[in-house]
């Protein structure tokens, strides 16, 4: 008896699917520079946990202020804010001492976050 082709075709067509489908490309990988978002940045949700993550405080705490930058607690930060040298820091512009210490530059996407958050009025929000 002869096996129609059709049969053949079937379970191969549904190999390749299977393989095409393992992709899993995430989307930042993806869309690599369309994924920041900088809109009703929250000095809680948004800054202190960037500023956290690249251990800021480490150095810059009420108990450690290296070169006397406390930047714990809104109204210190605010002063480091209001005189331009954490925005200058961070982006390395040449108009303050870059930040982080010692370590490489903080990524585009965290440095415009902030960015965001003192343009929208550096709220202690
Ligand atoms: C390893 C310790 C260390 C870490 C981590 C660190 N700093 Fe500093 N920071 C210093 C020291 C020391 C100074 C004094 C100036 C200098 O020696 O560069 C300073 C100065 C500053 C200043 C004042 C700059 C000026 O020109 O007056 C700001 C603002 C600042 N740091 C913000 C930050 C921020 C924001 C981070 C995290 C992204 C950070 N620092 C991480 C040690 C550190």
């Amino acid at each position: 008896m002869k096996i129609p082709k059709k049969i053949y075709t079937l379970p191969l067509l549904l190999a390749i699917l299977s393989i095409c489908s393992c992709y899993n490309n995430s989307e930042e990988e993806l869309y690599p520079n369309t994924t920041c978002i900088t809109e009703n940045m929250s000095l809680a949700e948004d800054i202190l946990p960037i500023l956290n993550n690249y251990q800021c405080n480490s150095c810059h705490s009420a108990a450690s202020n290296s070169g006397s930058v406390n930047l714990e607690g809104y109204t210190n930060l605010k002063i480091w804010v209001d005189n331009q040298k954490l925005l200058g820091s961070i982006k390395h512009d040449g108009s303050a001492s870059p930040m982080p210490k010692a370590a490489s530059k903080m990524t585009q996407c965290d440095i415009d976050k902030v960015e965001a958050w003192i343009t929208q009025g550096a709220q202690n929000n």
